[in-house]
């Protein structure tokens, strides 16, 4: 049946409607309409496709996801070649001046002349990608290859929203966008989430996760990976005025409705360029996505072209990097470190390095099996890798570095790494659970190495807050035998503290009333600050929330322990040692009879429990999660799974042929949401 007019001129709004609002969420960031309407339109146009096929187009929104599978992707020959560019060796501010000195040179421009204009943009750590778009309309899209011949992954990049079908505005005959197709650090990491949620594989790092999801040949799994995109050049144009700059080139690119990104400067001379990379370099760890520096180029694109090219690369683009985060040194030896909770982590000493920034003389090996699967021993040439905050680590051995074998026995020079058999801060045994990875001083509270870290966990912020108590006036008063639990604490006076080292009698004064001020708490934060292993900040406030009083919380065996939502077998038998104790139990006294007193049954946050007191309703086929794995993903979040949609439903989680539900839910006006947006509240919380 040939579609009415009417119906060709709806599917025609709602195309460009559900695009507009694409476009807002995905690259301005700014919805324009709530999950529920969006999905109507989108559902609208599903309908009139499937009842009009010929209204359906290749720029449909519906058309994203869900090619065939590929036996290999087809060559794509470039139009224009997709270069790349010159890298600038020195990663302080000479790197820029070299750039900048250059640039002035090959222009001829005397001393005096003006600074050189340039664009300063983020070098994107992901996959170049050329999207050709004619009359406005996305029809390839090609990965770099070779430079002249790439591969065609059209259908993989069109499952990127924030990649327009279809450009905004009066489009060129031929308009090829070149840029970086990327996986942002939120999106990693709860697509590992839901990975680690499924006992799948993860991914490894998003730079690998955006270039293995583009180069997919399953569009299926391509699409279940959330990438992204930014513009930042051209390849071959018809029918365009280019403008007569770069800037201005991309601002005309985020006109056409492609993502830019705003962190991009016009900088004139080298000065302003050195002022961005240091800047950047700052607001790295909070950009939402990795970058490996930055990338300087010439403005004008007549200086461009007076600039040219040399082999593969244009003289008037430089990168300028950040230093390495990864680099090679050598193991001095494998020592072990106690921590606050007796875990016993090996650690590598290494011989000095320069790396993210510092110089790293550890480097953590996390625990002895990970030792025993890098097969790192003392003698080792090692990557080391340290990327922003994060604790430096062996990423992985150089085997052909290992030094030679003993001449005569043939064994190598040294042995395989084992595990101490006494804390080597104590003396006590070190025991390992079965089927655990991590190895534990058994001795409590008395090794001095979990004394200091129990007791600064004990003060810390987010339990009882005691202001002033830090690492080193812990070190002190441990080391001078002064505190041994944190009951001592309270029973510290003036004299004591001010006869420490660098303590005046002020500062004295001070702590003593951060402590008495910290005997007004919470049953939660108590709970939280006996630091009993397994027990976070959430679970404390569930058990406070559950058992209501501290008696309560103390008598409760194993089982009463597992009535508590989230608690399991693990954690209640953790709590179960940790109270039969004496020691403990007899810590905790003395805290009480040092006059602390909390809120009882307070109102307590509900942490990651986004789904408390929630009742949800699943219907139709979810993408990826089997019923089951929903129903304990939303009770492990505090919800309820109902049978049937009513008007108590919060939720109604929809999947493919959702049927009757789905129509009730709608009726009520029950939000519905889908599993990529139950992911996301299970994730980062329910924004109502
Ligand atoms: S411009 C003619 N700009 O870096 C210059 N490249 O060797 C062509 N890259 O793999 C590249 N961020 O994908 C340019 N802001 C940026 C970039 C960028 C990342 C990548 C590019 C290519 C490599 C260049």
């Amino acid at each position: 049946m040939a579609a009415p007019a009417p119906a060709a001129e709806r599917a025609r709004e709602l195309r460009a409607e559900i695009e507009r609002h694409n476009h807002a969420y995905y690259v301005l960031d700014a919805p324009t309409v709530p999950d529920a309407e969006y999905d109507r339109l989108f559902r609208e146009l599903q309908d009139l496709e499937q009842q009009y096929p010929e209204l359906l187009t290749p720029d449909s929104p519906t058309q994203r996801v869900g090619g065939k599978l590929l036996p290999a992707f087809a060559p794509v020959l470039h139009a224009v070649p997709m270069l790349s560019i010159r890298t600038e060796t020195d990663t302080g501010p000479a790197g820029a001046e070299a750039f900048d000195a250059r640039v002035r040179k090959l222009l001829a421009l005397p001393n005096d002349a003006q600074l050189v204009e340039y664009v300063a943009e983020l070098k994107f750590d992901g996959l170049a990608i050329s999207l050709r778009y004619v009359e406005g309309l996305l029809v390839q899209a090609a990965t770099r290859g070779d430079g002249e011949t790439g591969e065609d992954v059209t259908q993989n990049i069109r499952t990127i929203r924030q990649i327009p079908l279809r450009l905004t505005g009066v489009a060129p005959a031929v308009l090829e966008v070149r840029g970086e197709v990327y996986m942002s650090r939120p999106d990693f990491e709860s697509y590992n989430a839901r990975q680690r949620a499924l006992g799948r594989a993860t991914l490894v790092n998003p730079r690998n996760a955006a270039a293995g999801s583009v180069r997919q040949l399953d569009p299926r799994l391509a699409a279940e990976r959330p990438l992204s995109f930014y513009a930042y050049g051209l390849g071959e144009t018809q029918g365009w005025t280019q403008p007569t700059t770069h800037s201005a080139t991309l601002d005309a690119l985020a006109a056409f409705g492609l993502p830019v990104c705003t962190h991009r400067l016009v900088a004139r001379g080298a000065g302003e360029l050195i002022a961005f990379h240091r800047d950047t370099l700052i607001r790295r760890d909070s950009l939402p996505f990795d970058i490996d520096g930055v990338v300087y180029k010439v403005n004008a694109l007549s200086q461009q072209e007076a600039l040219g090219f040399v082999s593969r690369e244009p003289r008037w683009a430089v990168a300028h990097k950040f230093p390495a985060e990864e680099v090679l040194t050598e193991v001095l030896g494998i020592d072990v470190q106690v921590g606050r909770t007796g875990a016993i982590t090996p650690v590598a000493r290494l011989r000095p390095v320069f790396v993210g920034g510092v110089t790293v003389t550890n480097a953590t090996l996390h625990n002895a099996e990970e030792v025993r699967r890098k097969n790192v021993r003392t003698g080792d040439t090692v990557i080391v890798r340290r990327a922003g905050d994060v604790i430096p680590e062996v990423v992985a051995i150089i085997p052909e570095r290992r030094p030679m074998r003993d001449l005569f026995s043939g064994e190598p020079l040294h042995p395989p790494f084992e595990l101490p058999r006494i804390c080597p801060e104590c003396g006590s045994t070190v025991i390992r659970g079965e089927d655990e990875a991590i190895a534990r001083c058994s001795g409590g509270l008395y090794c001095p190495a979990q004394r200091k870290q129990a007791l600064l966990h004990f003060a810390a912020r987010r339990a009882l807050d005691i202001e002033g108590l830090g690492d080193k006036l812990v070190e002190q008063l441990v080391d001078a035998r002064v505190v041994h639990s944190p009951a001592d604490i309270y029973g510290l006076t003036c004299e004591t503290l001010a006869s420490l080292e660098r303590m005046g009698e002020k500062s004295a004064q001070n702590l003593l009333a951060a402590i008495s001020n910290s005997k007004q708490t919470t049953l939660a934060r108590f709970i939280f600050a006996l630091g009993i292993r397994n027990v976070g900040e959430a679970t404390a406030r569930d058990l406070a929330r559950h058992f209501g009083s501290l008696e309560a919380f103390l008598a409760a065996d194993g089982e009463a322990l597992q009535q508590v939502p989230d608690v399991g077998p693990v954690v209640a038998a953790s709590i179960a040692a940790f109270l039969a104790e004496p020691h403990n139990l007899e810590v905790i006294d003395r805290l009480r009879a040092a006059g602390l007193v909390w809120a009882e049954g307070e109102p307590t946050q509900s942490g990651p429990r986004v789904f408390a007191g929630k009742t949800l309703v699943l219907t139709g086929t979810l993408p990826s999660l089997k019923r089951d794995q929903v129903k304990a993903l939303i009770e492990a979040a505090g919800g309820k799974v109902a049978g049937a949609v009513s008007k108590k439903t919060d939720y109604l989680v929809a999947g493919e042929e959702a049927g009757s539900k789905l129509e009730s839910a709608r009726k009520l006006g029950i939000r519905v949401i889908d599993e990529a947006e139950l992911l996301k509240f299970l994730d980062k919380g329910v924004e109502e």
